[in-house]
């Protein structure tokens, strides 16, 4: 079964899915690996026997483990904030209070989801103390994602979770296995540059670690892609690695005016 993600993600790939799986070799390995794991579009989108998800946000990787254990009863927790009274911006002000002050983990985590729905643009940014700041974000009717919810569920006894550095992951990876890096967009250009990610950016020479390290973890698995913008930059620093391209519609910036035609590149190591 394939299934869309449950949260709005920035850099999220459910438009990519066709791309990126025609490019995966789904037939020869077990395993697929996300050290990036955001929303999981491609995980939630396609069949393998298990999977193993990480990323450096713990409120992200704190969510899936309560949906892992919890399952329904925590889907319901959540749906208990997604109340009318609640789509109200002083509300929205104390319930991101109450995020921020939570200690509970069953609380932080229903909040993230009310959070992603209702703060402005789906965005999950923090500031330099760790706290959530993003600001309310004015929708009519946001969207209680049940159902999506309820298919990260029914794949989550073949998902390991891990929180941490993308190289932790990569270390894990074994024969069985094919690995997708989805690291944040290098910036188009220095004004665009967009790294509203989990506290900690990740600048060029991450980009370059990461190239690193994809090209050495290819040779124990069945292959590793990464996905970037198309730009002299990242054709550089993959330059070991086959190249396929694509051009997607994507929304980087806030106003619709903003909005581009940009190229993905898809660097392909270990074939
Ligand atoms: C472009 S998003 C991934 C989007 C994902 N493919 C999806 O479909 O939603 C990049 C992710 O990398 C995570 N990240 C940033 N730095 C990282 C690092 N050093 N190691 C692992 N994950 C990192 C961010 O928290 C973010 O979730």
């Amino acid at each position: 079964m394939t299934y869309k993600p449950f949260l709005k993600w920035a850099g999220g790939k459910a438009k990519l899915v066709p791309f990126i799986m025609g490019n995966l070799p789904v037939g020869r390995s077990k395993r697929l690996v996300e050290p990036f794991a955001g929303s999981a579009a491609l995980s939630l989108a396609v069949d393998f026997d298990a999977y193993l998800l990480n990323d450096t946000n713990a409120d992200l990787i704190g969510l899936f483990q309560m949906l892992q254990s919890e399952k329904q009863a925590f889907i319901d927790y959540v749906r208990s904030f997604f109340i009318a009274d609640n789509n109200q911006e002083a509300r929205f002000y104390e319930l991101r209070e109450q995020f921020n002050a939570a200690d509970d983990s069953a609380e932080r985590a229903a909040l993230f989801v009310y959070l992603n729905r209702h703060a402005f643009n789906g965005l999950c940014r923090y500031n330099s103390k760790g706290a959530f700041n993003v600001p309310f974000g004015r929708y009519s009717a946001p969207y209680f994602p049940e159902a999506e919810m309820q298919g990260f569920i029914a794949k989550s006894n073949r998902i390991e979770l891990m929180c941490g550095d993308f190289q932790a992951a990569l270390a894990r990876v074994g024969h069985d296995d094919v690995v997708y890096c989805d690291p944040p967009y290098v910036p188009l250009s220095e004004t665009a540059s967009f790294t509203a990610y989990a506290k900690g950016g990740f600048d060029l020479n991450e980009q370059i670690r990461l190239a690193q390290a994809a090209q050495e973890a290819a040779e124990p698995s069945k292959g590793v892609l990464i996905s970037n913008h198309d730009t002299a930059f990242t054709r550089e620093i993959y330059k070991e690695a086959r190249l396929e391209t694509v051009s997607v519609q994507r929304n980087i910036a806030a106003k619709s005016s903003s909005r581009q035609k940009v190229g993905e590149l898809l660097a392909i190591y270990g074939e």
